[in-house]
């Protein structure tokens, strides 16, 4: 089977070819995230235009790659939420034309399912699994019974955790996105690390909160640097400190989610999943407690379409498949 998989719920345009058995003939992903750069953050109407503008080409350069012709794709994968409005409708609305057009199955994909298949893409792994979602929109802790079936454990109360790392790196005028600058200006350092509050909520809670931390940066820099600029090297302290206390909370809340629910596999996904602290703290300190971990292959940790294509194969073999009232649902939970 040859699935195309479509991907649009934020920044990235990104199509995909996928065979059975999770075989990535192609991963194609179009970024607009130079567009958004001079706003620290991802402007829903550019995104939107961009997706419209470049749907086309996006998806023709992944069939492409592949080597496949439109008419040899069997099934159509397409993001419908959670994500910016704009956005899915444009992958939405361009799958349901391929599936009409085609006359070939469309199957509708939660993003944040999609996330935590990435991990497990081409692997087999047992059910139930604590998953732990980190992205630029979210941060969940939840328990999949099956492919399509999840209960959520926790949640940020506030700010999402690469988020958090976006807006830490504004404050220090690193750039954007925060997190790849952050966690490469921190790798290897024996620099100190300046101490931030860690916010674990209630005793046993798997809710996390992020935004106290990074107005804990906010006014570290308001009250030791004001209006002077920080040196290069102070940069690194604050930054490996932040990161720190962000992965402090993360590998203690993933690895309580498993102890509370007496499972020993754990699967992480989304852009944060990418982050080498985050990756060896949680290989360390889950090896002492017996849980296997599973994390994306780099190149699908960020937003991408084979996560989209390979899910979809998955649910489409269990007799799943969305018909031409698929909507996209901006808020749609796990
Ligand atoms: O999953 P993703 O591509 O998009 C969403 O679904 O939100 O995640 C993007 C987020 C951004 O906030 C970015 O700063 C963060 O993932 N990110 C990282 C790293 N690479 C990307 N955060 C920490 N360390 C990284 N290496
Ligand atoms: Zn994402």
């Amino acid at each position: 089977m040859l699935v195309l998989g479509i991907e649009t719920s934020c920044d990235e345009t990104a199509a995909s070819v996928v065979k059975e058995k999770d075989e990535v003939l192609s991963n194609v992903v179009l970024s607009s995230i130079n567009l958004h750069k001079e706003f620290g953050g991802v402007i829903p109407e550019i995104a939107h235009r961009f997706h419209s503008r470049f749907i086309d080409r996006v998806v023709e350069k992944a069939l492409k790659q592949a080597k496949v012709d439109l008419k040899e794709i069997d099934l159509i994968a397409v993001t419908y939420g959670p994500g910016l409005m704009g956005a899915l409708i444009v992958g939405v609305s361009f799958a349901k034309s391929l599936s009409f057009a085609l006359k070939k199955p469309l199957i509708g994909i939660n993003h944040l399912h999609a996330h935590l298949y990435s991990a497990l893409m081409d692997k087999e792994i047992e059910f139930p699994f604590v998953g732990l979602v980190v992205s630029g929109g979210h941060t969940a802790l939840v328990l999949a019974y099956d492919y399509d079936k999840y209960s959520l454990l926790g949640q940020t109360q506030d700010d999402a955790v690469g988020e958090a790392f976006d807006k830490v790196a504004r404050i220090l005028k690193l750039g954007y996105p925060g997190g790849p600058v952050i966690d490469k200006l921190t790798q290897g350092t024996k620099s100190r690390m300046v101490e931030f509050p860690r916010s674990y909520l209630a005793k046993d809670s798997l809710d996390f909160s992020f935004s106290g931390l990074k107005t804990a940066v906010f006014y570290y820099v308001k009250d030791n640097y004001s209006n002077k600029q920080i040196p290069d090297e102070d940069k690194v302290s604050i930054a490996s400190g932040f990161q720190e206390a962000v992965v402090d909370v993360l590998v203690y809340k993933s690895l309580s989610a498993c102890k509370q629910n007496n499972i020993n596999r754990l699967v992480i996904g989304g852009g944060v999943s990418r982050n080498l602290r985050l990756r060896g703290r949680l290989i360390d300190e889950a090896a002492k407690e017996d849980i296997e971990v599973y994390f994306p292959k780099s190149n699908l940790c960020l937003d991408n379409a084979a996560m989209i294509a390979g899910l979809g194969t998955k649910l489409y073999r269990k007799g799943i498949k969305s018909d031409f009232y698929l909507t996209p649902d901006a808020t749609l939970s796990v």
